[in-house]
């Protein structure tokens, strides 16, 4: 049997330690929780069956393991720390017989993108990127679409643009939009991806180190290790699409209520083939994933156990064959969600109305 074993923790203390231990999630005030998130060992949380592959009939079972760090600890910690108890859940892992481990979150995004985890470990490392980009790129353009935007003719930021999946998201959309803007910290990081898509012949990117400039977009992807809420409601444009595929999210909940205006949708959710049992709810409907944990499924359905997606360079190409080979399996975009719920036809409707009524 193809198997995996894929990594969270948790991302909003108190709600995520109590789908764990309901007692403790409800007694603890979250700075406990971070306090106590240090000294926790990573464990075992579920058993999960009924991955099949569409094309092949293949079959994959895993598990779901926890880091116990929220991810303002991680941010904190010394990476040196936070690897070693990765590693321990990697060494957990393997011990189950995983043949390839996933890295879910914060997990793949402190220090070098997997690279020290991968190698401290015998089994397949994946961060889930490449699909994770995939799927957040597609999934923008049908909002898109569905908001009646030629995203041809939009400016699209990408906030986060010097990230493992900013940077393939933007070399991915650069041929497609009117014009690219690249917001990020470091002004060194976001000239190099400059440098890079002029070579490919884009020349259509700006940049900038203000978030607020996304004002200018009319479509903005967000994909940052900030830790959340980077993402204002002041920040945005009247009628913008906005796909969040940070977490902790970027865009904040204070969006959700003050811009009815605006379509924020939930980046890189996956439905995955065969009759999936995640064993665990981590805050999705039963049969989603996001597209990391996805990724992680499609590779041992591959039965391909090799590292992937490792790193901060992810490629075009590798996110192409990863989009290919999880179509081959029956992988598919899962039906647009907003702040955690399902987005129907009607409620485009009235954003898209409230977007033009008041220009
Ligand atoms: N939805 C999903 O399925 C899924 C799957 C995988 C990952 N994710 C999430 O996606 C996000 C990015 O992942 P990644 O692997 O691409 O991480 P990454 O390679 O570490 O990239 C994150 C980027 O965010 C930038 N950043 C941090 N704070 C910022 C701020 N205040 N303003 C502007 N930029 C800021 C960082 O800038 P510096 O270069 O200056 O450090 C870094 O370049 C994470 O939140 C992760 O949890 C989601």
């Amino acid at each position: 049997m193809n198997s995996f074993a894929f990594i969270i923790h948790p991302i909003d203390p108190k709600r995520d330690v109590a789908r764990k231990y309901p007692v403790l999630g409800k007694v603890l005030p979250e700075a406990a929780i971070h306090f106590f998130s240090r000294f926790w060992p990573p464990l075992k949380l579920s058993r999960v069956t009924g991955a099949r592959s569409a094309a092949t009939g293949a079959e994959a079972e895993g598990w779901i393991l926890a880091v116990p760090y929220t991810s303002r600890r991680m941010l904190s910690l010394p990476p040196k720390e936070v690897y070693r108890k990765i590693i321990a859940a990697g060494e957990l892992a393997q011990s189950l017989g995983a043949q390839i481990l996933g890295l879910g979150a914060y997990t793949s995004v402190i220090g070098d993108g997997g690279v020290t985890i991968a190698r401290e470990l015998d089994i397949a490392v994946t961060s889930g990127d490449s699909y994770t980009a995939s799927v957040a790129v597609d999934a923008t353009r049908e909002a898109a679409r569905q908001m009646g935007l030629d995203i041809g003719a939009t400016t699209l930021a990408i906030v986060g643009a010097s990230g493992a999946i900013g940077g393939v998201v933007a070399q991915l959309f650069a041929p497609s939009v009117a014009q690219l803007l690249l917001v990020g910290r470091q002004p060194a990081r976001l000239e190099g991806l400059v440098a890079k898509l002029a070579a490919a012949g884009h020349h259509n990117v700006t940049l900038s180190t203000q978030v607020a400039d996304i004002r200018q977009a009319e479509v903005v992807m967000t994909v940052t290790s900030s830790g959340g809420n980077l993402v204002q409601p002041d920040m945005l444009r009247r009628g913008a699409v906005v796909c969040d595929v940070s977490r902790p999210r970027d865009v904040s909940w204070a969006v959700s209520r003050a811009r009815d205006d605006v379509l924020v949708i939930d980046g890189g959710l996956v439905r995955v083939p065969g009759t999936i049992d995640f064993g665990f709810d981590y805050g999705l409907p039963p049969d989603l994933t996001y597209g990391c944990f996805a990724e992680t499924i499609a590779l041992a359905l591959e039965g391909r156990y090799e590292d992937y997606s490792i790193g901060r360079e992810l490629s075009v190409a590798q996110v192409q064959e990863m989009a290919a080979l999880t179509a081959k399996h029956g992988f598919s975009l899962a039906a647009l969600r907003s702040f955690e719920r399902k987005l129907d036809e009607s409620l485009i409707q009235q954003v898209k109305a409230r977007a033009t009524s008041a220009t």
